[in-house]
């Protein structure tokens, strides 16, 4: 439990509105039709991946999305000059560094910031500069948090995909081990004076114990909710979403 009962925010990403509308072609289901259908039901942000191939989002939706929503956009990329371009054109309030890998089905693993430092520095510095907040994505490893302050990004995003897998498969022991990883590295990204979020694979049931970790002050999630929107409707899948944040703040 969070003795200051500060509140989560909630970022939603709606790519997967778009991996829907390309199964078929055409305009339908509209993703900025999700995104302030999302804006309404609460969501604090709106998270978007551009990835390299365009699969899920494409260029045209960012146009859409930064011109649409009222809320704080963040645009997840890869560390491309293609992608530093188009934010730098865009300017989000917030960008998130992932990794990406062509083959990959979603985003497998965390940014190796430790390994691509000086690099990462320099790819960063612009998109400061125009006023976005970087956060970069990696894996609850120490050895990534202190990459990641001394490169000077105001935040981290934990990956808790891991977490996420070992709770599908009811693997109790390696979930336990994974969450304490979280929570240490969570603990040192403060210390860092780094902000830090989590997010990947997060849904009703697993939510709660990610949404404890007190140095956790936002939670990204898009496939479960854009899932449960099918049964329910996104703006109750989003209620309900909150609600389990909340009860873990309590
Ligand atoms: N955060 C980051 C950095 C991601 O790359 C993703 C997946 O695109 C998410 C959050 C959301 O993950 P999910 O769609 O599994 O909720």
């Amino acid at each position: 439990m969070v003795a200051d009962g500060s509140r989560l925010r909630l970022g939603v990403n709606i790519d997967h509105v778009a991996t829907l509308r390309n199964a078929r072609g055409g305009a339908d289901p509209d993703p900025l039709r999700a995104a302030l259908l999302a804006q309404q039901a609460g969501a604090d942000g709106i998270t978007i991946h551009l990835r390299e191939d365009r699969r899920h989002i494409r260029d045209t939706d960012v146009d859409a999305v930064m011109a649409g929503v009222q809320i704080p956009v963040n645009l997840e990329m890869a560390a491309t000059e293609e992608m530093q371009r188009i934010a730098l054109a865009h300017r989000p309030h917030a960008v998130c560094l992932v990794p990406e890998r062509r083959e990959e089905r979603t985003t497998e693993g965390g940014l190796n910031v430790a390994g691509d430092d000086n690099r990462l520095r320099d790819y960063i510095t612009p998109l400061r500069e125009a006023g976005s907040r970087v956060s970069l994505f990696i894996a609850a490893d120490e050895v990534q948090v202190e990459a990641a302050a001394r490169i000077g990004a105001p935040v981290i995003e934990l990956h808790v995909g891991a977490y996420a897998e070992y709770c599908a498969e009811g693997n109790d022991a390696a979930r336990d081990v994974e969450l304490r990883k979280l929570f240490a590295a969570a603990a040192l990204g403060k210390e860092f004076g780094l902000e830090v979020h989590a997010g990947h694979g997060l849904n009703f049931t697993n939510v709660g114990p990610i949404a404890a970790i007190p140095e956790v002050v936002e939670l990204n999630i898009g496939h479960f909710l854009i899932g449960e929107a099918v049964f329910i409707g996104l703006e109750a899948a989003i209620h309900e979403m909150r609600r389990q944040m909340n009860l873990a703040r309590l």
